[in-house]
């Protein structure tokens, strides 16, 4: 592990957090939570992911097919039309994470297709327009990407009634900029370390809160493991946080079951949190309860 792994970085600040504990008059309380009209049972959601067809061949649509079972959003990544289709016919609330292709016919396509499919949100991973290395052009999957200008931005969010999330933001600078240009929420991560040296989703996310108060949905994405750490990133000003290659074992194990178990844990083990923490439902999350550990 290279000290520039922003994996490792974000895993070692989130286990710098500690909680403390306010137990008297504590209750059963409840994880629910509603996003663009649409209720959902956990703040816990796949991830993007895509490529999954050797992990289970049910591919995507099964990892959201999962997410539905466990009452759960579910973002997925790259992929064809009928992939979309088929992920958003099992679950009514797919968040499409489109690439940032250099072919904008790519996209927009995909944006109509995400609309027609019944999607309940878009969004693009600009994080992946650049590779990590020297090589600033990155090819995904055989597609080249491409860094996207406002401009361009701009078209995707009026291009759909559907709200648009950017993923990859990382900075309070992202976060005014896309609320200027109507973007309705941030996927806040660094796509497995593409930008080395990463602060932390969860150590910026008090800033980025507080700039854009209750203006962007905040999605906390990278390395969320348990309910503890969705715990952390919830009582810091997040929304929802995303899981993903902890849901690849399951999927590949029992497929959507496997991914509906994983998810349950995660939100049953937040919800033990929340009631040795006092609080009764998400809105209630403060982070006041949060201290940072000192060695
Ligand atoms: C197999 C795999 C495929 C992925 N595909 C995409 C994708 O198509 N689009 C995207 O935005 N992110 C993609 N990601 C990144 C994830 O959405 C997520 O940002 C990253 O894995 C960090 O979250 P995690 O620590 O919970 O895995 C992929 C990740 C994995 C492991």
């Amino acid at each position: 592990m290279s000290s520039s792994d922003s994996i490792a970085i974000n895993r070692a600040y989130l286990d710098s957090l500690v909680l403390e504990g306010r137990i008297i008059g504590a209750v059963h309380p409840d994880a629910g939570w509603t996003l663009f009209g649409k209720t959902f049972q956990t703040p816990v959601m796949t991830a993007a992911l895509s490529h999954l067809g050797k992990v289970h061949p049910g591919g995507v649509p099964e990892l959201a097919r999962g997410a539905a079972l466990a009452g759960a959003a579910a973002q997925i990544g790259m992929g064809g039309v009928d992939e979309l289709k088929e992920a958003a016919s099992g679950n009514s609330g797919v968040i499409k994470v489109i690439k940032p292709y250099q072919d904008e016919k790519e996209i927009f396509s995909r944006i109509e297709a995400a609309e027609e499919a019944g999607a309940l949100a878009i969004g693009m991973d600009l994080e992946h327009a650049i590779n990590t290395d020297d090589d600033l052009d990155s090819v995904v999957a055989g597609y080249p990407m491409e860094m996207k200008s406002v401009s361009q931005i701009a078209a995707y969010v009026k291009a759909s009634k559907l709200p648009f999330f950017v993923k990859g933001a990382l900075s309070v600078s992202d976060a005014l900029r896309a609320r200027d240009l109507g973007v309705a929420g941030l996927i806040l991560g660094h796509h497995n370390g593409l930008l080395r040296w990463a602060v932390p989703p969860v150590q910026v996310l008090p800033e980025i809160r507080k700039a854009v108060g209750s203006d962007l949905v905040l999605i906390i994405d990278g390395g969320i493991a348990d309910g503890a750490d969705a715990y952390k990133a919830l009582a810091l000003g997040a929304d929802a946080v995303s899981v993903g290659k902890p849901l690849m074992g399951p999927l590949g194990e029992s497929g959507a079951e496997g991914v509906a178990a994983t998810i349950n844990r995660i939100t049953s083990e937040l919800k033990g949190y929340m009631a040795r923490t006092g609080v009764k439902d998400l809105k209630h999350m403060d982070p006041s309860v949060i201290h940072f550990r000192k060695a």
